[in-house]
Protein backbone atom coordinates (compact mmCIF):
# COMPACT_ATOMS: atom_id res chain seq x y z
CA UNK A 1 0.00 0.00 0.00
CA UNK A 2 1.33 3.22 -1.12
CA UNK A 3 1.45 6.51 1.20
CA UNK A 4 2.72 7.71 4.48
CA UNK A 5 0.31 7.19 7.26
CA UNK A 6 -1.00 10.44 7.68
CA UNK A 7 -3.79 9.92 10.01
CA UNK A 8 -3.48 7.07 13.12
CA UNK A 9 -6.18 5.90 15.65
CA UNK A 10 -5.32 3.12 18.12
CA UNK A 11 -7.51 1.50 20.22
CA UNK A 12 -10.12 4.36 20.13
CA UNK A 13 -13.12 3.60 21.96
CA UNK A 14 -15.99 6.32 23.12
CA UNK A 15 -18.99 4.37 25.47
CA UNK A 16 -22.13 7.06 26.68
CA UNK A 17 -24.13 5.94 29.25
CA UNK A 18 -23.63 1.84 28.79
CA UNK A 19 -23.76 2.29 24.53
CA UNK A 20 -19.67 1.22 23.22
CA UNK A 21 -20.18 3.77 20.31
CA UNK A 22 -16.61 2.98 19.18
CA UNK A 23 -15.19 0.39 20.28
CA UNK A 24 -11.13 -0.75 20.38
CA UNK A 25 -10.77 1.22 16.76
CA UNK A 26 -7.44 0.98 15.03
CA UNK A 27 -7.56 2.82 11.74
CA UNK A 28 -4.64 4.11 9.44
CA UNK A 29 -5.27 6.57 6.95
CA UNK A 30 -3.09 7.04 4.04
CA UNK A 31 -1.58 10.00 1.74
CA UNK A 32 -3.23 10.49 -1.29
CA UNK A 33 -6.13 7.11 -0.25
CA UNK A 34 -9.50 7.34 -0.39
CA UNK A 35 -11.19 5.56 2.42
CA UNK A 36 -14.99 4.85 2.90
CA UNK A 37 -15.99 4.26 6.12
CA UNK A 38 -19.33 1.67 5.64
CA UNK A 39 -21.82 0.04 7.78
CA UNK A 40 -25.34 0.31 9.36
CA UNK A 41 -27.27 3.08 11.03
CA UNK A 42 -25.68 3.90 14.82
CA UNK A 43 -22.58 1.72 14.11
CA UNK A 44 -20.01 4.72 15.34
CA UNK A 45 -19.03 6.08 11.65
CA UNK A 46 -19.84 9.83 13.44
CA UNK A 47 -18.90 8.98 16.29
CA UNK A 48 -15.09 8.14 15.13
CA UNK A 49 -14.92 11.39 13.13
CA UNK A 50 -16.02 13.69 16.39
CA UNK A 51 -13.03 11.61 18.14
CA UNK A 52 -10.45 12.19 15.69
CA UNK A 53 -11.73 16.12 15.29
CA UNK A 54 -11.65 16.82 18.56
CA UNK A 55 -15.55 17.58 18.61
CA UNK A 56 -15.42 14.62 21.69
CA UNK A 57 -12.86 13.29 24.10
CA UNK A 58 -11.86 9.25 23.64
CA UNK A 59 -12.47 7.09 26.73
CA UNK A 60 -9.66 5.28 25.66
CA UNK A 61 -6.82 5.48 22.85
CA UNK A 62 -4.73 7.61 20.19
CA UNK A 63 -5.03 9.56 17.52
CA UNK A 64 -1.86 10.49 15.63
CA UNK A 65 -1.27 13.04 12.89
CA UNK A 66 1.93 12.92 11.11
CA UNK A 67 3.31 11.35 13.94
CA UNK A 68 2.16 12.91 16.51
CA UNK A 69 -0.33 12.84 19.07
CA UNK A 70 -3.59 15.30 18.54
CA UNK A 71 -5.67 13.88 21.44
CA UNK A 72 -7.04 16.17 24.03
CA UNK A 73 -6.60 19.15 20.86
CA UNK A 74 -9.24 21.60 20.82
CA UNK A 75 -11.44 20.76 17.63
CA UNK A 76 -10.14 24.38 16.07
CA UNK A 77 -6.82 23.12 16.75
CA UNK A 78 -6.52 19.95 14.62
CA UNK A 79 -8.72 21.94 11.56
CA UNK A 80 -5.73 24.64 11.65
CA UNK A 81 -3.76 21.34 11.77
CA UNK A 82 -5.10 20.44 8.30
CA UNK A 83 -7.63 17.72 9.18
CA UNK A 84 -11.11 19.18 7.51
CA UNK A 85 -14.53 17.63 8.23
CA UNK A 86 -17.84 18.13 7.19
CA UNK A 87 -21.26 17.29 9.03
CA UNK A 88 -23.81 14.89 8.17
CA UNK A 89 -26.14 18.59 9.02
CA UNK A 90 -23.57 20.44 7.25
CA UNK A 91 -23.86 23.31 9.58
CA UNK A 92 -23.69 26.38 7.15
CA UNK A 93 -24.20 29.33 8.55
CA UNK A 94 -27.96 29.76 6.92
CA UNK A 95 -28.40 33.54 6.62
CA UNK A 96 -25.27 34.39 5.41
CA UNK A 97 -24.23 34.17 1.52
CA UNK A 98 -22.63 31.57 -0.21
CA UNK A 99 -19.37 33.51 -0.45
CA UNK A 100 -19.37 34.73 3.20
CA UNK A 101 -20.03 30.89 4.42
CA UNK A 102 -16.55 30.44 2.37
CA UNK A 103 -14.83 33.48 3.59
CA UNK A 104 -15.69 32.26 7.24
CA UNK A 105 -13.74 29.29 6.95
CA UNK A 106 -10.77 31.68 5.25
CA UNK A 107 -10.71 34.02 7.68
CA UNK A 108 -10.59 31.73 10.85
CA UNK A 109 -7.55 31.68 11.13
CA UNK A 110 -6.64 35.08 10.80
CA UNK A 111 -7.04 37.63 13.75
CA UNK A 112 -8.10 41.20 12.85
CA UNK A 113 -4.76 42.99 13.45
CA UNK A 114 -3.04 40.70 11.47
CA UNK A 115 -5.33 40.82 8.33
CA UNK A 116 -2.38 41.54 6.44
CA UNK A 117 -4.25 44.58 4.81
CA UNK A 118 -5.26 44.50 1.42
CA UNK A 119 -3.16 41.99 -0.23
CA UNK A 120 -3.95 39.45 2.31
CA UNK A 121 -7.71 40.21 2.02
CA UNK A 122 -7.58 39.66 -1.54
CA UNK A 123 -5.72 36.70 -1.64
CA UNK A 124 -8.25 35.24 0.87
CA UNK A 125 -11.27 36.49 -1.51
CA UNK A 126 -9.67 34.73 -4.55
CA UNK A 127 -9.11 31.75 -2.80
CA UNK A 128 -13.04 31.61 -1.71
CA UNK A 129 -13.80 32.55 -5.30
CA UNK A 130 -11.47 29.36 -6.87
CA UNK A 131 -13.39 27.22 -4.38
CA UNK A 132 -17.05 28.41 -5.26
CA UNK A 133 -15.89 27.90 -8.67
CA UNK A 134 -14.24 24.30 -8.18
CA UNK A 135 -17.88 22.82 -6.69
CA UNK A 136 -19.91 25.15 -9.52
CA UNK A 137 -20.97 27.62 -7.42
CA UNK A 138 -19.76 31.17 -8.34
CA UNK A 139 -23.17 32.26 -9.75
CA UNK A 140 -24.34 32.02 -6.36
CA UNK A 141 -21.64 33.91 -4.29
CA UNK A 142 -24.40 36.37 -3.32
CA UNK A 143 -27.36 33.90 -2.04
CA UNK A 144 -27.93 33.13 0.80
CA UNK A 145 -27.28 29.81 2.17
CA UNK A 146 -30.49 29.37 3.24
CA UNK A 147 -31.71 29.58 -0.68
CA UNK A 148 -29.95 27.58 -2.03
CA UNK A 149 -31.52 24.02 -3.27
CA UNK A 150 -30.27 20.66 -1.33
CA UNK A 151 -27.12 19.78 -3.72
CA UNK A 152 -25.91 23.08 -3.55
CA UNK A 153 -25.81 22.97 -0.09
CA UNK A 154 -23.85 19.65 0.03
CA UNK A 155 -22.00 21.78 -2.74
CA UNK A 156 -21.05 24.31 -0.45
CA UNK A 157 -20.14 22.34 2.20
CA UNK A 158 -16.94 21.20 0.06
CA UNK A 159 -16.57 24.63 -0.98
CA UNK A 160 -15.82 25.49 2.43
CA UNK A 161 -13.26 22.28 3.04
CA UNK A 162 -11.70 22.91 -0.44
CA UNK A 163 -10.69 26.78 0.75
CA UNK A 164 -9.46 25.37 4.42
CA UNK A 165 -6.57 23.98 2.52
CA UNK A 166 -6.56 20.62 4.50
CA UNK A 167 -4.95 17.68 3.31
CA UNK A 168 -7.16 15.36 4.94
CA UNK A 169 -10.89 15.42 4.45
CA UNK A 170 -13.44 13.66 6.59
CA UNK A 171 -16.83 13.72 4.95
CA UNK A 172 -19.85 12.53 6.59
CA UNK A 173 -22.30 11.44 3.86
CA UNK A 174 -21.72 14.33 1.38
CA UNK A 175 -23.59 12.91 -1.25
CA UNK A 176 -26.78 11.13 0.74
CA UNK A 177 -29.90 12.45 -0.96
CA UNK A 178 -28.11 13.36 -4.22
CA UNK A 179 -29.67 12.82 -7.69
CA UNK A 180 -27.19 10.76 -9.82
CA UNK A 181 -26.32 13.71 -12.15
CA UNK A 182 -25.14 15.72 -8.98
CA UNK A 183 -23.54 13.11 -7.04
CA UNK A 184 -21.36 11.90 -10.51
CA UNK A 185 -20.29 15.75 -10.50
CA UNK A 186 -19.57 14.92 -6.61
CA UNK A 187 -17.33 12.46 -7.19
CA UNK A 188 -15.54 13.81 -10.41
CA UNK A 189 -14.67 16.83 -7.98
CA UNK A 190 -13.43 14.59 -5.54
CA UNK A 191 -11.61 12.61 -7.67
CA UNK A 192 -9.71 15.64 -9.09
CA UNK A 193 -9.22 16.81 -5.40
CA UNK A 194 -7.32 13.22 -4.30
CA UNK A 195 -5.35 13.85 -7.80
CA UNK A 196 -3.54 17.29 -6.21
CA UNK A 197 -3.10 15.34 -3.38
CA UNK A 198 -5.74 15.59 -1.20
CA UNK A 199 -6.46 12.70 1.26
CA UNK A 200 -10.15 11.55 2.20
CA UNK A 201 -11.92 9.89 4.74
CA UNK A 202 -15.74 9.28 3.38
CA UNK A 203 -18.49 7.53 5.13
CA UNK A 204 -21.29 6.71 2.74
CA UNK A 205 -24.10 4.49 1.56
CA UNK A 206 -24.31 4.48 -1.72
CA UNK A 207 -23.20 1.50 -2.90
CA UNK A 208 -22.39 2.77 -6.15
CA UNK A 209 -19.99 5.26 -5.00
CA UNK A 210 -18.73 3.94 -2.50
CA UNK A 211 -17.49 1.10 -5.84
CA UNK A 212 -16.48 4.67 -7.62
CA UNK A 213 -14.53 6.30 -5.11
CA UNK A 214 -12.59 3.97 -2.50
CA UNK A 215 -9.35 2.79 -2.52
CA UNK A 216 -10.21 0.78 0.69
CA UNK A 217 -12.80 0.24 2.82
CA UNK A 218 -13.60 0.00 6.49
CA UNK A 219 -16.55 -2.16 7.70
CA UNK A 220 -17.81 -0.46 11.21
CA UNK A 221 -20.31 -2.47 12.91
CA UNK A 222 -21.31 -1.62 17.24
CA UNK A 223 -18.49 0.56 17.28
CA UNK A 224 -16.33 -1.70 15.98
CA UNK A 225 -13.66 -2.15 12.80
CA UNK A 226 -14.95 -5.70 11.75
CA UNK A 227 -12.88 -5.51 8.90
CA UNK A 228 -10.35 -3.27 6.54
CA UNK A 229 -8.96 -3.65 3.12
CA UNK A 230 -9.90 -3.60 -0.78
CA UNK A 231 -12.88 -2.43 -2.16
CA UNK A 232 -13.66 -6.00 -3.74
CA UNK A 233 -12.63 -8.47 -0.78
CA UNK A 234 -14.75 -5.90 1.37
CA UNK A 235 -17.79 -5.49 -0.91
CA UNK A 236 -18.11 -9.65 -2.17
CA UNK A 237 -18.02 -10.31 1.53
CA UNK A 238 -21.19 -12.44 2.36
CA UNK A 239 -20.64 -11.76 6.48
CA UNK A 240 -20.61 -8.61 5.84
CA UNK A 241 -23.16 -8.00 3.06
CA UNK A 242 -25.75 -9.49 5.70
CA UNK A 243 -24.29 -7.25 8.54
CA UNK A 244 -24.91 -3.94 6.33
CA UNK A 245 -27.92 -5.06 4.88
CA UNK A 246 -29.88 -6.16 8.19
CA UNK A 247 -29.54 -9.79 8.01
CA UNK A 248 -28.00 -10.14 11.01
CA UNK A 249 -29.16 -13.59 12.51
N1 LIG B 1 -23.79 12.50 21.79
C1 LIG B 1 -24.32 11.28 21.93
N2 LIG B 1 -24.94 10.90 23.08
C2 LIG B 1 -25.44 9.68 23.23
N3 LIG B 1 -25.42 8.73 22.28
C3 LIG B 1 -24.83 9.04 21.11
C4 LIG B 1 -24.26 10.33 20.87
N4 LIG B 1 -23.75 10.33 19.62
C5 LIG B 1 -23.99 9.13 19.10
N5 LIG B 1 -24.64 8.33 19.98
C6 LIG B 1 -25.03 6.93 19.77
O1 LIG B 1 -23.85 6.23 19.41
C7 LIG B 1 -24.11 5.28 18.39
C8 LIG B 1 -23.27 5.60 17.17
O2 LIG B 1 -23.77 6.78 16.58
P1 LIG B 1 -23.12 7.41 15.29
O3 LIG B 1 -21.66 7.53 15.48
O4 LIG B 1 -23.88 8.67 15.01
O5 LIG B 1 -23.43 6.30 14.18
P2 LIG B 1 -23.36 6.35 12.58
O6 LIG B 1 -22.76 7.66 12.20
O7 LIG B 1 -22.54 5.18 12.20
O8 LIG B 1 -24.77 6.21 12.11
C9 LIG B 1 -25.61 5.36 18.11
O9 LIG B 1 -26.25 4.35 18.87
C10 LIG B 1 -25.99 6.73 18.61
O10 LIG B 1 -27.33 6.78 19.03
MG1 LIG C 1 -23.51 9.25 11.09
Amino acid sequence: MSGQILLETRGMSKTFGGLKAVDDVSLQLREGIVTTLVGPNGAGKTTLFNLITGHLEPDAGEVLWLGQSIKGMPHWKIAQAGIGRTFQDLKLFDQMTVLENVLTVTERGSWFWQGGGTAARAERLAQAEAALAAVGLADHRHTRALDLAYAERKFLSIARILSSGARLWLLDEPASGLDRSSYERFLGLLREQVGKGITICIIEHNLDIVQGISDRIAFLDQGRLLAEGDPKSILNDPALAAIYFGERA
